[in-house]
Order: structure tokens, then sequence, then C-alpha cells
């Protein structure tokens, strides 16, 4: 998806509009809800104590909903038994422009469900997933086993899609190996591109993908919809794409709906795009076996195994899915890649950079039924 780099717009006093320069006042807020202290909260790590019950059930899914998800939709609900919870869509939270078949919804419920099968190990309970078909999503079977934290669990609050340039440096073999491993499932192809001109001809699919998402009415529009200008806004839903996650500038709410189609150009965010791509050490493109669902949540699982293990290494990571998202490049792009005819699902860049700003999440009782 573009992400204004797709996701290109933060609580500054100015904005230049048309070349003049607007100020723009902000209110006074409670520094209890301001973006800094939600995303705190949002985030921390409490310390891990294996215990049993609902209690734990909720937990494990606040860490299941620190997940990534596609536009920030958090697409997911939960059902939380005595020894089970399942995973199920939220099909009010759908994309139907960028995903009309629910790919990415799906993928973000397995990007989910990793994170509560790595939180269940560290509180204690062993956690075996499958995707339901009756129920149309992931059923999770709990039972009690001695208690094991994994790096992996300790990067789960560090975890972000970091939409900024990185430093340009290769990897190491050994780092390289290290994410091949965390990303490794029997039903998911993984491939690494570290080359110069395999890099290239991934950025030319992306850009070309690009510029028709940014022709598309019904993308733009969904996209903006899912945009959070301002972090009141963003504090408010607690879900979407806060601009400053892009490195936009803050605008009120009105001023960024009303702008978007004047800032939201191809040729700039193109540009972003190429920038970020070739400031990247390699791209990881995932690919299930089957274009199925249960398929999709294994790709989502073994996506979400490969961030957190470059987030262990402090290595950072971001989706660039524009090639697969749109439906005449997809085919094209695997064949580029040699992955044809298997679906290419996710497209992801990594390398080292600075942190950018936390996304937000909503709380679990909005999330569990
Ligand atoms: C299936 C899927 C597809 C995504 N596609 C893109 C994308 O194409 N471009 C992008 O910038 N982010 C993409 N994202 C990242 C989400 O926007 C991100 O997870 C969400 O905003 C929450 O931010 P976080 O991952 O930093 O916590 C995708 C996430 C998922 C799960």
């Amino acid at each position: 998806m573009v992400h204004v780099s797709r996701r290109s717009f933060s609580r500054s006093a100015s904005v230049l509009v048309g070349g003049a320069v607007l100020q723009v006042a902000c209110a006074p807020q409670n520094p209890e809800q301001s973006y800094e202290a939600v995303a705190d909260r949002t985030w921390q790590s409490p310390p891990t104590m294996p215990a049993a019950g609902l209690d734990n059930s909720l937990e494990l899914v606040r860490y299941a909903t620190l997940a990534p998800s596609s536009h920030n939709t958090q697409c997911w609900r939960y059902r939380v038994g005595i020894s089970d919870i399942d995973i199920l869509p939220d099909l009010e939270r759908r994309c139907p422009a960028v995903d009309p078949d629910d790919h990415h919804l799906i993928i973000s419920l397995g990007c989910a469900t990793e994170n509560l099968v790595l939180a269940a190990q560290a509180l204690g309970q062993r956690a075996y997933a499958v995707w339901d078909a009756g129920k149309e999503g992931v059923h999770i079977a709990l039972e009690p086993q001695d208690h094991r934290e994994s790096a992996l669990f300790h990067a789960m609050t560090s975890r972000q899609n970091t939409r900024s340039a990185y430093d340009g440096q290769p990897l190491s073999a050994q780092e390289l190996e290290l994410l091949a491993r965390a990303a490794n499932a029997d039903e998911v192809q993984l491939r690494l591109i570290t080359d110069r001109p395999g890099i290239e001809r991934v950025l030319e699919y992306t850009i070309a993908a690009n510029t028709l998402q940014m022709a598309d009415v019904a993308f733009t529009a969904e996209l903006k919809h899912w945009i959070r200008f301002n972090g009141d806004d963003a504090v408010a839903s607690r879900d979407g794409l806060f601009s400053r996650c892009t490195g936009n500038p803050e605008v009120p709410g009105w001023l960024g709906k009303a702008g978007f189609s004047l800032l939201f150009r191809p040729g700039p965010e193109n540009d972003k795009i190429a920038a970020h791509i070739r400031s990247s050490a390699g791209i990881a493109v995932f690919a299930g076996a089957r274009p199925d669902k249960a398929h999709w949540v294994a790709v989502g699982r073994s996506y979400q195994r490969f961030a957190l293990q470059a987030t262990a290494l402090g290595i950072r990571s971001a989706m660039v899915n524009q090639a697969v998202e749109v439906t005449t490049v997809r085919a094209d792009f695997a064949t580029a890649l040699g992955m044809a005819p298997q679906r290419p699902d996710l497209v992801v860049r990594f390398g080292r950079g600075k942190a950018m700003p936390r996304s937000l999440r909503r709380p679990v009782s909005a999330v569990v039924m």
C-alpha cells in the first residue's frame, strides 16, 4: 500500500499551504492523553509473571494487539475461553479498495497469532494455533508449560514499521541467516534480495504499482479515511495511520483532508519510495505455498517472527507492498523474482536507521467479544 510515504503528512505550529505559512493553534491538552503518553502506555512491557486463568488471557490479547495490521485497522476481535482464544476478523474494518480479497486482513490475524503464541510461552502456556475454516478465524488452544521468554517476545514492545531512510549499509551474513531462520516456516517461501540490481528491480515494480494506486480514487479515499492527521485524532480513535509515523507534519484534521490530494502527489511519493528502498540493506519477499487463508495466516506468522528478530538485532523493517497489492503488477512481479506461479504476499525492506514515533492500539476491552 502506498502508506503516505504513503502516509505523508505532526503537532506543529506552522504549515505551508500554497506557498503561505499558516499558523495552526494547538489547544492545551491533558498530558495523560497526549499522543506520547498514550503511546508509552500502549508499548509498556510489564514484568512477565506466569499466571493462570482469564487475566492471563487478557494479557495475551494485549500482546496480540501490538501486532501490525494493514493501515493499522486492527481488524481483529478476540473470543476468550477458559483454555482457548479465537482470533476472528473484524469485517467492519475491511479495506475493500486496497485489499479486496481480505488478504492483508487475514495476514494481520497471522501477525497477531504469532505475538499471542510467543507471549503465551513467556507467560507459561503452550499455544497451538490452527486456521478454523468454519469460524473463519484462528483457533488457539492453550495448555500450561514452563514459561520461556524469548528474544522475540522481548522485541514485541519495540517492533515498528519504520518508514524512514535507512543507512544504506549491508547486513552481515550471520544477521541475514538469523532473519531467515526466524521466518522459516514449512509452507512459506522467503526470498532475501540484497544485491543492488535485485533491489532496483523490486523498486521498479513498486513505483509502477504505486503510480497506479495513486491514480485510483477508491484507493486514495480509503487511505485518507485511515490517516490520522494529528495526535488528538489518533488518540481519539487509537487506530489508523498517524502522520508523524511517516515523518509528516501534524495538521488539523479538516486541513489534512482538504489538502490531501494537493500534497499526496505521485512524483514526490515515488521519489520518497525510491530513496527509502535504495537506503535499505535488502528486501524480503514472503510467499505462501497456496493463495488461501490458512497460508496467509502462516505468512503473517512468518513475517512477524522476521520483524521481531530484526528488532532484536537492532535492524529496522517496513512493508512496501504496492507491487503485491495491484493485481495487474503482481503477476509480472512474481515472474521477475522467479517466484511465479506462487503469489508473493508481502514485500519488506530492512536495514539500520532511526526509530520513528510509535503507532497506537485500541484497548483490550474494545477488541474482546
Ligand atoms: C498485511 C499488512 C500490509 C501492510 N502494508 C503496508 C504497506 O504497504 N506500507 C506501509 O508503509 N505499511 C504497511 N503495513 C504496516 C501497517 O501500516 C502498520 O503495521 C500499522 O500502521 C501499525 O504500525 P506498526 O507496525 O509500526 O505498529 C502493513 C501491515 C500489514 C500487517
